[in-house]
């Protein structure tokens, strides 16, 4: 082969190169100036069971997702992913809330609380979750960690309730097992107990 038709090649490679990776830093920098105003910094602080956590949380992302696949918080459940059957149930500044429904970016420095955050630091479990085993409540326990965050949210406002006013607080969570009246039973007792 002619060394200088090589050569020749070999150095139009290297401009074709050069030319496709300046285009391409110029695609990013227009697109970093086109961004449009008032989007969201994805990197954000959480203040989870007392902790701040730091978290890559997309514009869209819902609180369950962030809990479950971020921080790997997966005693938070994904029943119904809309809003109608409690599984997800978190508590943000003393007030239930149903994280398949909530943005993560919307959440903010309030106080949130997961269902690892209900038991004591030495493991001591709270109240509630006590007397739910002692009731039997849970059957096949996807929706337990909905029911105790929405009990523990109602005996912190209402430490003595009546037994329809607990009715009122769980009617949120659904049970495909049917098990009511155990989880009723059990906020109940803790009530007693507490
Ligand atoms: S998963 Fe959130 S309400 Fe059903
Ligand atoms: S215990 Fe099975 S869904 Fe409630």
């Amino acid at each position: 082969m002619n060394p200088r038709l090589s050569r020749r090649r070999f150095i139009k490679a290297v401009i074709a190169s050069s030319a496709a990776a300046a285009t391409n830093a110029g695609v990013h920098a227009a697109m970093a100036q086109n961004r449009p105003q008032g989007t969201v910094e994805r990197l954000i602080s959480l203040n989870v069971n007392g902790k701040t956590r730091r978290v890559d949380v997309m514009p869209q992302e819902t609180l369950a997702y962030t809990l479950r696949y971020k921080l790997g918080l997966t005693g938070t459940k994904i029943g119904c992913n809309r809003g109608e059957c409690g599984a997800c149930t978190v508590i943000i500044d003393g007030v239930t809330n149903y994280s398949c429904s909530t943005l993560t970016h919307s959440v903010g420095s309030r106080q949130l609380q997961t269902i690892e955050g209900v038991a004591g630091a030495d493991g001591t479990l709270h109240p509630v979750q006590q007397a739910f085993i002692q009731e039997l409540a849970p059957q096949c326990g996807f929706c337990t960690p909905g029911q105790v965050m929405s009990a523990v949210a109602l005996l912190n406002e209402n430490p003595h309730p009546s037994r329809e006013e607990v009715r009122q607080a769980l009617s949120g969570n659904l049970c495909r097992c049917g098990a009511y009246d155990n989880y009723l039973n059990g906020v109940m007792r803790a009530a007693e107990n507490g």
